[in-house]
């Protein structure tokens, strides 16, 4: 399913009707969309060092859509002439909508088609979102082409300029749940083919940009935190809904979206070459078992549990990431404070589950 917020519908979108929102609490989609695409003073600052314009490829999933709006809102608080470019296939035409409505221009294009990528908008600023995981059991070769050969082109197509890249904590083997977490000069021996894909798209970067010369950064993420999907949107789901949660990975990172968009964005800052690599996530270790029992604790409901706690679980250090570009700013409680509501409410799923309990490997 393609992002498609029920706000797509609007004509025209007025920000000076979300002001009113309360920050305590997200009860609709329009107030989720203000509180994720505030800027913060930092990301006003360092929107002005970008040039016109910034190209964001991948843009029409799971973060695109707010990570453009962020940058352009925080280029509107800088009074800083940035364009917006959103590249996706934007297979649903309301996704391509929703950009245009708030000021982003797109420009549909398949990352894997070479000459396509060839013909994208000349930028001094490019953000790669695109990846695939999902569906790697039935179709590998698919997952491989997308975490390779869309790197390879995009990197060609962007030699030179700066590129901030998404990665994912899965590029990491399981660690000690009692250790430090994951550290990125680690070794990248992660099981399964998604997570060796993902590999693989970070080793492309990072040889063309030897190759090219082109500073990058590397982020490799674990968990964005989205009201309407997201690790603790699946646990939430769970408990509301009376059905098991598996503790057998029994304990995970997470981040705000919106703080997670903040550091893509203020990751220019410290693009180099070599490329620079960062675990981008919250440093809080969160247990399944404690996470569940608090929804539990919200909705008045009973949770069940199966499984068993492993002593090992995907967890990254985040020491870097705060002394590079500091610390996320939204804390756990008001995560779970705002999903809670909004599962009890009823609010949108992008039905879009993390499989955060997958221990083989297999998505
Ligand atoms: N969200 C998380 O919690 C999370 C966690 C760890 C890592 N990450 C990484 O962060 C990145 C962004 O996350 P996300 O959640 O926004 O991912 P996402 O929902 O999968 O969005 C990526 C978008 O890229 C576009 N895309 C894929 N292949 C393309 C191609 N060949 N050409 C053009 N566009 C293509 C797709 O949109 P169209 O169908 O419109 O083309 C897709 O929706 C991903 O690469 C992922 O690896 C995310």
């Amino acid at each position: 399913m393609d992002f498609v917020p029920m706000t797509a519908r609007a004509p025209t979108f007025d920000w000076t009707a979300i002001a009113q929102y309360n920050r305590s609490e997200i009860k609709d989609e329009l107030a989720l969309e203000e509180v994720l695409t505030r800027p913060r003073p930092e990301l006003v600052e360092l929107i002005r060092t970008l040039d016109s314009p910034l190209v964001i490829l991948g843009a029409g999933g799971k973060m695109g859509p707010t990570l453009a709006v962020l940058a352009r809102r925080a280029a509107q608080a800088a009074s800083h002439p940035l364009e917006i470019v959103a590249v996706s296939r934007f297979g649903n035409p309301d996704t391509k909508q929703w950009f245009e409505q708030r000021g982003v221009r797109t420009w549909s294009a398949d990352l894997l088609d070479r000459r396509a990528t060839e013909s994208l908008p000349d930028s001094r600023n490019v953000i790669y979102l695109a990846g695939q995981k999902f569906g790697t059991q039935q179709n590998p070769a698919a997952t491989w082409a997308a975490n390779t050969l869309a790197p390879a082109h995009t990197a060609e197509r962007y030699s030179g300029a700066r590129i901030v890249a998404l990665s994912t904590g899965n590029v990491y083997p399981f660690v000690s749940i009692k250790g430090r977490g994951a550290r990125e000069d680690d070794d990248l021996t992660p099981l399964g083919e998604y997570a060796n894909a993902a590999v693989a798209r970070e080793r492309i970067f990072e040889h063309l940009a030897a190759k090219q010369s082109t500073p990058m950064v590397l982020l490799r993420l674990s968990y964005a935190i989205d009201l309407r999907y997201g690790v603790l949107h699946d646990i939430a789901r769970s408990v509301w809904h009376s059905v098991p949660v598996n503790v057998g990975s029994g304990c995970f990172n997470c981040i705000w979206q919106g703080d997670a968009n903040e550091f893509i964005l203020r990751a220019f800052g410290i693009a180099a070459n070599p490329p620079a690599t960062l675990n981008l996530t919250a440093p809080s270790v969160c247990s399944v078992r404690d996470v569940a029992t608090r929804f539990s604790e919200l909705f008045d409901r009973p949770v069940r549990f199966i499984g068993t706690e492993s002593d090992t679980a995907l967890l990254s250090d985040t020491t870097q990431l705060s002394r590079m570009l500091g610390r996320p700013q939204t804390s756990l409680a008001s995560m779970i404070g705002w999903t809670a509501q909004w599962v009890r409410d009823g609010g949108l799923s992008l039905n879009k589950p993390t499989h955060f309990d997958v221990r083989d490997g297999k998505y």
